[in-house]
């Protein structure tokens, strides 16, 4: 099957500091930006990277202040920066999260962000939430750029007892084979294996053209193994043989649920980052943690601040700054198994606590 998909460029070298746009939004995600900016400044000190960061006051309070979450312009503004970190997003008590959460979806669709990884693994010194999973280290591979989050429908006859609502999911052939070939191509740098999640037992148009075309892509790639699994099943088997699954690729909707499971199993959503890739480059990816602006712990110090800086250690990849990345991901792994750790994970540290603890590894 010929590839639809523009060839991958290498990561930009720039003479210049890389401009990194932070915008930390609501709830934790305030203070999970401090901590990542934290880490991003020691690397930095360390002469590891040069950074060159802005703030972005987006959110619930912009919005109290100026009447919208973000200015009408935001992506003009975004669209130069090398990369954008974002925080979290939402607060449902002072604003309706489509409100909220509007320019993260503008952001993943105008930029083309279509390749959203989320990787999840077991880390020593953090208890899984299963009783016996053994190893795990997955990478869910979200499709990003269309399937169930196109905002395609409307509603009729609001209010009354007869209202109705549309919702319609797109799923292209040129969305779909995108997102397989990069699921593919990066299980050729794993363990070779990629499970792709559908429901096309009951969905028979759209989840039915994943199993086309995933049948098209796989006879492109003979040295990768590869199956599929209805959604219903994955989240079974996601619990039951956690360590079966190396790449796992799905919708966006279906990427979303699978990734707030695959935080728990592996201990706590707030230790798994995710990247929102644009692969050719044309536009800033984004990073950010997995997990959302979780009003029930805002502003008491609490926030496991490991999925954010994760997040730095992709986005330092992404940049060419491997060695960066790889660095900040080993500190991250030394700190948590010499024990230390936020409550969701059984610790006693508090967020600016955990992230001093690994400032200090990555200063050492
Ligand atoms: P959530 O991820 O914010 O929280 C779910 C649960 O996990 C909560 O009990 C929370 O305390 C806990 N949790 C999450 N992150 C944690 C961390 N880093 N450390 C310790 N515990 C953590 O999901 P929710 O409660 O369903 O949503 C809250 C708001 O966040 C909503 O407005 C939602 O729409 C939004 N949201 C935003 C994003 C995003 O910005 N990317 C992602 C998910 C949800
Ligand atoms: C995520 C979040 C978002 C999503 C929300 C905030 C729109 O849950 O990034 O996982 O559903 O994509
Ligand atoms: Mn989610």
């Amino acid at each position: 099957m010929a590839a639809t998909t523009e060839p991958t460029r290498p990561p930009i070298t720039p003479s210049k500091p890389f401009r990194i746009a932070l915008y930390p939004g609501d709830g934790i995600g305030r203070e999970v930006t401090e901590a990542a900016v934290q880490v991003l400044d020691a690397v930095s000190a360390s002469g590891e990277a040069a950074v060159d960061l802005h703030w972005f006051d987006w959110g619930c309070d912009h919005h109290a202040r100026h009447g919208c979450v973000a200015p009408g312009d935001f992506l003009d503004t975004l669209i130069s920066f090398d990369a954008i970190f974002l925080g979290a997003v939402g607060w449902p008590q002072r604003l309706p999260d489509h409100v909220t959460l509007a320019p993260l979806i503008e952001m993943r669709q105008a930029f083309d962000l279509y390749a959203c990884v989320r990787p999840a693994k077991t880390f020593q010194g953090v208890s899984s939430l299963l009783a016996n999973p053994g190893p795990i280290d997955m990478a869910v591979v979200r499709e990003n750029s269309e399937g169930e989050y196109v905002a395609m429908g409307g509603s009729l006859r609001n209010g009354a007892s007869q209202e109705l609502a549309v919702e319609s999911a797109v799923h292209t052939r040129h969305g779909i084979e995108r997102i397989l070939r990069f699921a593919f191509d990066l299980a050729r740098t794993r363990r070779g294996k990629v499970t792709v999640v559908t429901k096309s037992n009951a969905m028979r148009y759209g989840y039915v053209l994943w199993d086309t075309v995933h049948d098209q892509v796989a006879a492109d790639y003979p040295d990768v193994i590869t199956d599929r699994q209805h959604v219903d099943a994955a989240c079974m088997n996601f619990v039951r043989q956690p360590n079966e699954f190396d790449v796992v690729v799905g919708s966006n909707l279906f990427g979303d649920i699978l990734t707030d499971l695959s935080g728990a199993i592996t201990g706590s959503i707030g230790l798994n980052a995710s990247a929102n890739l644009n692969p050719s480059r044309q536009f800033p990816s984004l990073f950010e943690p997995v997990h959302g602006s979780a009003p029930d712990i805002a502003g008491q110090n609490r926030a496991n601040p490991v999925g954010a800086i994760l997040a730095i250690a992709m986005m330092l990849d992404w940049l060419g700054i491997t060695a960066a990345g790889t660095r900040v991901r080993s500190v991250v792994e030394a700190t948590l198994a010499s024990g230390a750790g936020t409550p969701d994970i059984g610790g006693a540290l508090s967020t600016t606590e955990m992230t001093a603890e690994v400032v200090k590894r990555v200063l050492a």
